[in-house]
């Protein structure tokens, strides 16, 4: 694939100053440790005493925050999933009188009852101090103007992002997501110099650059922060190329604060460090729940650390990873998310990730990145067709030799015998949010 040279600056020209950052950021392992079994004590007991679904939990466990003397005490705690989250749906979960919650968010809730997350002015403070540690990690500096995509409202990406970006004294433009013409003409009008928006809104803004004639590489944009949804490296290679920037990774959960909870460090652009002086993360095996040691990959869980308002105890987020030592950060880090395991295929006995067609679509420079995956199943047998959009320019033959190709490096990377169906340019459905990678048609046929 032909690749431009990256004219912005070297990353290690955005790395904060040792002197900018906060002490916690590079302090000892030891000294963070002594601080998480402090907070953690707090936390456990506060969920414990104002929290009645920690309470029978935990009485049911057999387990009192006083038996909590060391960190890896956690792993007597019982898990918290989002079916409790529902069952003590909308308010059950909040640690406060509901009138010291000064914020409520909640996800989309398209799978079932919203979950909700509530903040106490406290937690808000919090939220943006990490918010502001990750754009200061991404590069971003006091004085930068910031074009937020993100969606404000429910969704915690617009609003949460908004509130550490000001802390950290930027000039925050609050576009949000869509209308994605007007997101082209601010850009070149405001002159932002960092972004943040979901890694597949961001094509989305690409293909309008072009299709409005302008050059992408040209605009004053040189940061990019993208999270919300799974994307590889390789996606990571497309963007930074197509727009002549650095782009960086950051990880969120609504449940435990929202976008946040860990981010990438442009100098080393490998893996987010988990902010674990206020999110104490474990590893579990997905199916016993048992605690695996750093490096093994596994299901990440989460215990709030400093959260007022709703402290969650062991949340299991369905997210798919391993923790790795830190380096740009004394904070250790996650390797980047391949996948959520309700987002795993399995099909005919083969398991499989987007992420892992996505990694193999951005090798071919005739496909675009834009793909969905659809599950079908004929005469009881799970069928996956990929539907790949082709980049313009390319005719029905390149598309039907793009389609070969494909499904011969899935065969062999993958295992699996699929359809791939080449499609012209703009003929996947783009989404202003978290793409849609599975369609999943199986109870409908
Ligand atoms: O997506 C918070 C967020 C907003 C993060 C903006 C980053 C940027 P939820 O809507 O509750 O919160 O969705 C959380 O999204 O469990 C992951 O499955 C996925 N996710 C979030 N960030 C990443 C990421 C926000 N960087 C769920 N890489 C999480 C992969 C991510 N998946």
């Amino acid at each position: 694939m032909a690749r431009g040279r990256m004219a912005v600056s070297n990353a290690a020209d955005f790395a904060p100053r040792r002197q900018d950052l906060e002490p916690i950021e590079i302090a000892s392992r030891d000294e963070i440790s002594a601080l998480q079994l402090k907070r953690l004590k707090w936390s456990l007991g506060h969920a414990y005493a104002n929290v009645p679904h920690y309470r029978q939990a935990f009485d049911a466990a057999g387990v009192h925050p006083d038996d909590l003397r060391q960190l890896s005490d956690l792993s007597k705690f019982p898990f918290t999933g989002k079916d409790d989250l529902r069952a003590n749906y909308p308010f059950g979960m909040f640690a406060v009188p509901r009138e010291q919650i000064v914020r409520v968010h909640a996800s989309s809730g398209t799978t079932g009852t919203p979950t909700v997350a509530g903040y106490t002015a406290a937690d808000l403070d919090m939220w943006a101090v990490v918010i502001a540690r990750c754009i200061r990690a991404a590069g971003g500096r006091s004085g930068m103007i910031v074009h937020n995509v993100a969606g404000y409202g429910l969704f915690t990406g617009g609003l949460g992002f908004h509130g550490g970006a000001e802390r950290l004294g930027c000039t925050v433009v609050p576009v949000s997501s869509g209308m994605t013409e007007r997101q082209v003409r601010l850009i070149l009008d405001f002159k932002p110099e960092l972004i943040h928006a979901t890694p597949s809104y961001m094509l989305a803004i690409l293909d309008a650059f072009r299709a409005q004639g302008v050059d992408p590489r040209g605009s004053s944009l040189k940061l990019g922060i993208f999270g919300a949804e799974p994307w590889t490296n390789a996606m990571r290679e497309e963007i930074e190329t197509a727009f002549d920037i650095h782009a960086v990774d950051m990880y969120g959960l609504s449940e435990v604060i929202g976008p946040g909870v860990a981010a990438e460090c442009v100098e080393s652009k490998d893996g987010p460090h988990v902010w674990e002086d206020h999110f104490y993360p474990e590893i579990v095996d997905p199916v016993s729940g048992k605690v695996l040691p750093d490096g093994e990959s596994g299901e990440l869980v989460f215990t709030s650390l400093t959260k007022v308002g709703m402290p969650v105890v062991r949340y299991r987020s369905r997210d798919l990873t391993r923790l790795l030592p830190g380096t740009a950060r004394a904070m250790r880090r996650i390797e980047k998310i391949t996948g959520r395991s309700d987002d795993m295929m399995i099909v005919r006995g083969v398991n499989v990730f987007p992420s892992q067609i996505e990694e193999i679509i951005l090798r071919d420079a005739r496909l675009a990145p834009h793909f969905v995956v659809e599950l079908r199943r004929t005469s009881r047998l799970d069928t996956l067709t990929v539907r790949v959009e082709i980049k313009p320019g390319g005719d029905d033959s390149v598309r039907a030799a793009c389609s070969r190709d494909l499904a011969q490096l899935i065969r062999s990377e993958i295992g699996l015998n699929v359809a791939v169906e080449t499609v012209m340019p703009g003929g996947i459905e783009r989404s202003a949010g978290k793409a849609k990678r599975i369609v999943d048609l199986r109870l409908k046929e």
